[in-house]
């Protein structure tokens, strides 16, 4: 039996144990990764929680879509893997540089997991993950915003701290109704290092 080198020096699971969880940041794609990438994002897409989009895309525009994630400078692109294969992911989107007075204010976006890999703490390690980034970066605030509906995502954001201070009943139209959506915010404490 041919054995691939990543096997040689990743750990899987132990048999009939839990399986192996992991977030990590990425700059570019490897392997099966974008294509891995663009399965989960179309399993969570027709699972009804697709970050905007309502349809999955022909596969060349969602690949076209994570690789120009890539080229923007103020986003950093975080993948969750289950067992190794690319099962969810999130985006910390920085300010742009002219914007002085939100230096320190960041966006956590896009975040999700395919129903497959979900309930094995995959959200919350990407979560974790985005904010240690941010506070890196020298960011004090995270902003992030969800619809009413996906009452997961609203209980992972407020067991974490994230404190809901809006409501916008127009948010999104989706099948001719519009739906509310929520704004959440979270401190991320004095620990940032001065920005440069
Ligand atoms: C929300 C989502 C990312 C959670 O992914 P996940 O990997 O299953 O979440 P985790 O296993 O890390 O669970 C973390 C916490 O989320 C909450 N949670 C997860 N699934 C939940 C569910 N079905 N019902 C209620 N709360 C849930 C719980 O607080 C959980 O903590 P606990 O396990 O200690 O109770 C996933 O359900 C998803 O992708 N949903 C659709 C897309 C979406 O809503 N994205 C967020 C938009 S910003």
């Amino acid at each position: 039996m041919s054995v691939s080198h990543d096997r040689d020096v990743i750990q899987g699971p132990i048999q009939g144990g839990p399986p192996a969880t992991m977030v990590e940041r990425v700059t570019e794609f490897a392997g099966p990764d974008l294509h891995d990438l663009c399965d989960a994002a179309e399993a969570a897409i027709s699972d009804g929680g697709g970050f905007g989009w309502l349809k999955s895309p022909p596969r060349h525009v969602m690949e076209t879509y994570w690789k120009g994630v890539l080229l923007v400078p103020e986003r950093d692109l975080f993948v969750a893997r289950l067992d190794r294969t690319v099962a969810g992911s999130a985006q910390l989107v920085r300010p742009p540089r002219y914007n002085e007075a939100q230096a320190t204010v960041g966006q956590l976006t896009t975040s999700f997991i395919a129903p497959w890999a979900r309930g094995h703490g995959l959200a919350r390690m990407v979560v974790q993950e985005v904010e240690d980034a941010a506070r890196a970066a020298g960011l004090r605030v995270l902003n992030l915003d969800v619809r009413e509906t996906q009452e997961a995502a609203i209980k992972l954001y407020e067991t974490m701290g994230y404190r809901r201070w809006g409501t916008h009943p127009h948010y999104a139209l989706i099948e001719g109704k519009w739906r509310t959506g929520l704004y959440f915010c979270k401190d991320l404490g004095d620990e940032a290092p001065a920005v440069a």
